[in-house]
């Protein structure tokens, strides 16, 4: 049955009329829970309140499916302005964007045009930028061109998923670039072709490529809810002698708030993933997915209205 909502959710998630309907209408239906807001000035409330907590952030304007020149040099153009907020403002936050977003199913010279101007301002407010990991058949596209912007930057590092086969190879791939990466299992409907169907191949996965990482020497962001997953990290860092200073542990906004505090107080660095935007739609039917019972949100949002 689990399975079956999972599924059912992201099929939802990628609905194009549904994503154009919710954009038009606006965050109701209780994403307010995951989402920060819709504009650049909600998100900054929401990271100073955070990184008052002692939490640090990376921000993420929502967008997916775009396919139009016109749009994606929007969504770059507002990737700059949250930029420039950070920097304005001196909040403690980084930034996270999908390559969809800037030009990726339009064409390479557009994503990497945007890709060029974001990293620009991105190295002039000294704020570091996460390629998010899309679905599989973007997976490829996206490593190739991180793999150019990281010989050209610093500032720029990309997400593995686990839950696919080729994570492994992946890592020793990326390793050449010293890669910053962030570890998830992953978020979208993939095919047993590519990935692994099972959940408990997907986090023994994880385990193991975080292992991986950090014993190459390499920043790793470990994104997960699961305390199985920090457990381990914690105790195979303390065994290798691993600093704090090369890990952090990396959570949603409006997931487990509790468990992230109490991690920034035993000393780890904890970062909040927080989105904004009107292009919630997607973001939150993958957050719905992966635990149906936060479809209540959605009943209690309606009910509210
Ligand atoms: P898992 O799904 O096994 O859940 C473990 C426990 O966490 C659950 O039992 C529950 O208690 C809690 N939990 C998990 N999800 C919850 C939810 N939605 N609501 C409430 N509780 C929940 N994926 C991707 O494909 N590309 C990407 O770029 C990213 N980026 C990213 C950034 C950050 C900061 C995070 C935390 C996650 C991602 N992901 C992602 C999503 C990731 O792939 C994965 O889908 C989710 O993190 C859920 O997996 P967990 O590791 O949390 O464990």
């Amino acid at each position: 049955m689990e399975k079956l909502m999972r599924d059912f959710f992201l099929f939802l998630s990628t609905n194009r009329m549904m994503t154009r309907f919710a954009k038009k209408y606006g965050s109701s239906f209780g994403a307010s829970r995951f989402v920060a807001g819709e504009t650049i000035d909600d998100a900054v409330k929401v990271i100073k309140e955070l990184n008052g907590k002692g939490l640090a952030v990376t921000i993420d304007y929502l967008g997916e499916f775009v396919d139009n020149e016109k749009e994606a040099n929007e969504m770059a153009d507002q990737t700059i302005e949250a930029i420039n907020a950070i920097g304005r403002e001196k909040l403690n936050s980084q930034l996270s964007l999908k390559l969809t977003s800037m030009g990726l199913d339009i064409s390479e010279n557009l994503v990497r045009e945007n890709m060029r101007r974001i990293l620009k301002e991105a190295e002039e407010n000294q704020v570091f930028v996460t390629i998010d990991m899309e679905n599989y058949s973007r997976c490829q596209k996206t490593l190739d061109i991180f793999k150019k912007l990281r010989i050209e930057s610093e500032n720029i590092g990309t997400v593995i998923q686990s839950y696919l086969y080729r994570s492994e190879q992946d890592i020793l791939d990326l390793n050449n670039y010293s890669a910053s990466l962030r570890l998830v299992k992953g978020a979208y409907k993939e095919s047993s072709e590519v990935a692994f169907p099972n959940k408990a191949d997907v986090d023994k996965n994880l385990k193991k490529i975080i292992e991986m990482h950090l014993q190459n020497g390499n920043y790793t962001a470990i994104a997960s809810h699961d305390d199985a997953i920090i457990e381990h990290t914690k105790k195979y860092v303390k065994e290798n002698n691993i600093p704090n200073s090369q890990f952090e542990f990396q959570m949603l906004y409006g997931i487990r708030p509790e468990r992230q505090i109490e991690l920034a107080e035993e000393g780890y660095t904890i970062r909040v993933y927080v989105p904004y935007g009107t292009d919630w739609y997607g973001y939150f039917m993958r957050r719905i997915a992966e635990r149906p019972a936060n479809a209540a949100f959605i009943l209690k949002g309606i009910f509210k209205k």
